[in-house]
C-alpha cells in the first residue's frame, strides 16, 4: 500500500472502460484494502494510509460503485466514514413522525395545560388522568420490530427522516433483539442516555477525548460509524412511547408502558399517575428532590394524557402532541464578567447582540459566549417598554448571571449593580450596520434592528450563503460555514450568490491558479468538491424554497408551500400576482386586508400553515429586483425537482371550507376544528360564497340565514359527528 502510484486512482483505468468482470474484482480489491485501512485507523489506532491515500481509494470505489450500481454493496465500505460519525448513516423515514414535546416552566403552565386538555375536550369536571415521569436527557430513538424481530433503528433527526443506527443499537444491552407476544408492527420508542458513573469512567479512560456531559456522549457513542465502539460504550435505554402499531398495546398511556415493561424493556420506576395539576406539581417537586442522586441527567417532567382515546382525539400540533407537557427544571445559573457586547448580522439583516464572557461552567459546559436578544433587551426592558430585570441594563464590564436551558444558546438573567465598575457607560446599540455601514432601522412593532443593505452587505450575503448549503437547504458536502467564508473572500474564484456555487468547476476549468494546486486542497478533494456540487444541482422544490433564506420561510413552511404549488414556476406566478394587486404594501394593515379577496394574495393567504406575515415576507423578498434577478440566475444553473402533494387520505371534506356556528354539544369547537383539519378541510370565521358546508348547532344565528341565502349546504351536529366519525 506504499505504492503510491496503485493507490491513486487517477492511474487506474478509466472507469467507463471497465466491463463488469473487471469493476467487480476492482471493488472486492478496493473494499477488503479500506476495511482494512478502517481496522487500523479505529480499532488498532495505527493508521497506514494518509488520508488523501486513503480518499483516493474510497473515492475510486465510489466511482466504480455509481458506474455499476448492481455491485454496490450494502456493506460497502463506501458507506463508512472515517472522520465524521454523522456521515454515512442511511436515511430512514420514519413510519409515524418522532415529535418534541411543549415546555412549561411554571406552575401556571401546569394549570393551564390541564384546563386547556379539560377545554379542548369538554369535561368539565370528568376524570382525567395524566401520567408523570423524568424526562430523560438524552437522545431519542425509535426500534421497530416486525413479527417479534427488531428490524431497524433510527434516531430522531428533523422528526420526519432520521439516521439508521440498526447496528449500534443492537449492541445496547436494555434493548431486546427478540420479542415474545408483541404486535406483528412495533415501533418502540424512547431515550438512549449515559450514567454519571459510566460517563465518568468513559471520560477517564478516555483521556484526551472529553464529551462535555452524558448527553453528548450518548449521542458520540450511539453515532459512531464503527458498531464495535458503540458496543464498548455503557449505553442505556428507557422506553416511554411507541410509533407505529399494527395493534394497540392498551388503553392507557400507564398500561401500554407496562406492557413494554413486560414485553423486556426497561421503563422509568418514577412513572406515577396523577389526576389534577396539584398531584402533578406535587411528583414534579418530588422528582426533582431526587435528581442529584438518580444517576442519570433529568431535566423536567413529562406529563401525558393516561386515557388513550383522548390522546388521539387531542391530537398534534405541527410538532407536538396536544396530549403532553414538558414541565423543566429551572435552568442552572453561574456569575460570570461580560467582557465586550459584539454585534452578529444575520442572513435577514438582524442585528444581534452577543455577550463575550469571561469562561465559566453552567450545567457542566463551558460559556463563553451568551445572546443579549436585542438591544431593549440590554437596556432593561421588553417590547412593550415595561421593565425586565427591574429595569437593570447590562454593559460591557458587568457581572452577570448565565443560565442555559437545554441546547440553545446561553442567555443572561441578570445584572449584579454593586459590581459594575465606576465608570462604565450604558450600551449604545449601533444605528448603522457594522459589517457594512448601512443604516440599521427598526420597523415599527419589531424588537430588532435590521441592517438595509440587503445583498450589498457582506454579512447578510456570507449568512446567506451558509444558509443555503446548510444541512436541511442544499446540504453539499464539503462546503461548508468555513469553506463559504473563504470563497466569499476569494478573489480568483469567488462565490457572493447560490448561482456562483454552480460555476465554480467552470470557472476553476478557465482559471490559471487552479484550485487544486492550492494549499488545503488536492486534486482529489477538489474533484470531490465539484462532484458533491454536481451532486445537488437537481434539487427538490422544498430544499429551494427553504435554501432561498426568505424571512419566516422555515422548513415547515416551505414544505407546505411546495406541496401546495408543485413548481417553482406556479409559485412564482402567485408571487408575482400577488405583487401585482394594486393594492399591495408590505406595511399597511387596512390595505393588507382589502386585499383578502383578490384572487393572487388569497390563494396564497388561504393555505393552511402560511399566515399573512410570511405571505407579506415571500412577496416582498422574490419581487425585490435584485434578489429576484440573483434567484433568477440560480435558476439557470439548477432543476428543480417538482413537489408532489402529500398522500394524503381523502375525505368526504378534503379540501372544503367548513363554519360551525352554534354550540356544539357533543364536542368542543377547538376539537371541531382540529378534527375538520385533520381531515383536509378549511375552517373559516364567515359565511361567504366560498363556503362549502355550515355546521349548524342548537343557537345558530346570522350565519346560517346568510347560509340559506348563498345557497351553502346546512347541516346539523349529528351529521357533522357522521362525517367526522364521532359516533
Ligand atoms: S414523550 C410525542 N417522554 O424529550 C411525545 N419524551 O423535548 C414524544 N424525552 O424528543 C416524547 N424523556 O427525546 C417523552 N419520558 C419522556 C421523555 C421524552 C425524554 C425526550 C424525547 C423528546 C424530547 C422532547
Amino acid at each position: 500500500m506504499s505504492d503510491g502510484k496503485q493507490d491513486d486512482g487517477a492511474a487506474r483505468p478509466d472507469v467507463a472502460a471497465l466491463d463488469e468482470q473487471r469493476a467487480s474484482d476492482e471493488i472486492a480489491d478496493l473494499s477488503a484494502r479500506i476495511a482494512q485501512a478502517n481496522d487500523n485507523y479505529h480499532v488498532k489506532d495505527a493508521p497506514v494510509l494518509s488520508d488523501a491515500e486513503y480518499d483516493a481509494l474510497k473515492q475510486r470505489l465510489l466511482a466504480l460503485e455509481r458506474a455499476f450500481p448492481q455491485l454496490a454493496r450494502p456493506d460497502s465500505p463506501s458507506q463508512v466514514v472515517g472522520a465524521a460519525p454523522a456521515e454515512g448513516f442511511g436515511k430512514v423515514v420514519h413510519a409515524q413522525r418522532m415529535m418534541s414535546l411543549e415546555n412549561g416552566f411554571a406552575d401556571a403552565d401546569v394549570t393551564d395545560f390541564v384546563s386547556r386538555i379539560r377545554s379542548f375536550l369538554g369535561l368539565r369536571d370528568g376524570d382525567l388522568a395524566f401520567t408523570a415521569e423524568p424526562k430523560i436527557d438524552g437522545l431519542s430513538l425509535s426500534l421497530r420490530y416486525e413479527d417479534g424481530v427488531l428490524v431497524q433503528a433510527a434516531t430522531r433527526g428533523d422528526g420526519a427522516v432520521g439516521e439508521n443506527v440498526t447496528a449500534n443499537a443492537r449492541t445496547i444491552a436494555d434493548i431486546p433483539h427478540r420479542l415474545t407476544g408483541a404486535p406483528a408492527i412495533l415501533e418502540v420508542r424512547g431515550e438512549v442516555y449515559m450514567s454519571h458513573a459510566d460517563f465518568q469512567r468513559l471520560n477517564a479512560a478516555e483521556g484526551g477525548r472529553v464529551f462535555a456531559n452524558p448527553r453528548n456522549a450518548a449521542a458520540g457513542s450511539l453515532r459512531q460509524i464503527d458498531p464495535d465502539v458503540t458496543a464498548s460504550r455503557p449505553l442505556r435505554f428507557f422506553a416511554y412511547g411507541w410509533g407505529q402499531l399494527s395493534q394497540a398495546l392498551a388503553d392507557t398511556q400507564m398500561e401500554a408502558v407496562e406492557r413494554l415493561a413486560a414485553l423486556g424493556f426497561r421503563t422509568n420506576p418514577l412513572t406515577r399517575l396523577c389526576h389534577d395539576a396539584g398531584q402533578m406539581l406535587a411528583v414534579w417537586a418530588e422528582i426533582e428532590q431526587q435528581r442529584a442522586t438518580l444517576g442519570y441527567d433529568i431535566d423536567g417532567v413529562v406529563y401525558k394524557v393516561n386515557d388513550l382515546s383522548y390522546q388521539t382525539r387531542l391530537g398534534y400540533r405541527s410538532t407536538t402532541p396536544r396530549w403532553a407537557l414538558a414541565h423543566k427544571f429551572p435552568a442552572e445559573t453561574a456569575w460570570t464578567r461580560l467582557d465586550r457586547i459584539d454585534i452578529q448580522v444575520g442572513r435577514t439583516g438582524a442585528l444581534s447582540p452577543i455577550a463575550r464572557l469571561e469562561p465559566v461552567t453552567v450545567g457542566g459546559v463551558v460559556v463563553s459566549n451568551a445572546t443579549l436578544h436585542n438591544e431593549d433587551y440590554i437596556a432593561g426592558r421588553d417590547s412593550s417598554g415595561a421593565p425586565i430585570r427591574e429595569g437593570r441594563d447590562i454593559r460591557e464590564g458587568d457581572w452577570v448571571k448565565i443560565y442555559r436551558a437545554g441546547d440553545v444558546i446561553p442567555k443572561i438573567a441578570d445584572v449584579d449593580l454593586s459590581r459594575r465598575p465606576a465608570d462604565s457607560q450604558p450600551y449604545r446599540f449601533p444605528e448603522t450596520c457594522p459589517q457594512c455601514g448601512s443604516d440599521a432601522i427598526r420597523e415599527p412593532g419589531d424588537s430588532v434592528r435590521r441592517c438595509t443593505g440587503g445583498l450589498v452587505c457582506p454579512a447578510q450575503a456570507i449568512e446567506k450563503l451558509k444558509h443555503f448549503v446548510s444541512r436541511a437547504a442544499f446540504d453539499i458536502e464539503g462546503l461548508g460555514a468555513k469553506q463559504i467564508e473563504m470563497f466569499f473572500a476569494d478573489p480568483a474564484l469567488p462565490i457572493r450568490e447560490p448561482a456562483d456555487i454552480f460555476t465554480l468547476a467552470e470557472r476553476d476549468a478557465r482559471n490559471i491558479a487552479r484550485l487544486k494546486n492550492r494549499e488545503g486542497f488536492g486534486a482529489r478533494s477538489v474533484e470531490k468538491l465539484f462532484a458533491a456540487i454536481e451532486d445537488k444541482r437537481r434539487i427538490p422544490l422544498e430544499r429551494l424554497i427553504f435554501a432561498l433564506g426568505i424571512r419566516h420561510v422555515g422548513e415547515v413552511a416551505a414544505g407546505i408551500l411546495a406541496r401546495h404549488f408543485g413548481t417553482w414556476d406556479a409559485l412564482l406566478g402567485a408571487v408575482d400576482g400577488a405583487a401585482h394587486e394594486p393594492a399591495f404594501a408590505a406595511d399597511d394593515k387596512a390595505r393588507r386586508m382589502a386585499l383578502a379577496d383578490s384572487p393572487h394574495w388569497a390563494e396564497l393567504t388561504t393555505i393552511n400553515g402560511i399566515g399573512a406575515v410570511l405571505v407579506q415576507s415571500l412577496v416582498t423578498t422574490l419581487t425585490q429586483p435584485a434578489e429576484r434577478a440573483s434567484i433568477d440566475r440560480l435558476i439557470g444553473q439548477i432543476q428543480v425537482i417538482p413537489a408532489t402533494a402529500r398522500q394524503v387520505q381523502q375525505t368526504a371534506i378534503s379540501g372544503k371550507t367548513l363554519v360551525f356556528t352554534g354550540t356544539l354539544e357533543r364536542m368542543t369547537r377547538a376539537e371541531a376544528k382540529a378534527r375538520a383539519e385533520a381531515m383536509g378541510a378549511k375552517v373559516a370565521g364567515s359565511v361567504s360564497a366560498k363556503t362549502d358546508l355550515l355546521i349548524a348547532a342548537p343557537g345558530a344565528g346570522s350565519k346560517a340565514a346568510k347560509a340559506a341565502e348563498l345557497g351553502v349546504t346546512v347541516i346539523d351536529e349529528d351529521e357533522w359527528l357522521r362525517i367526522a366519525g364521532g359516533s
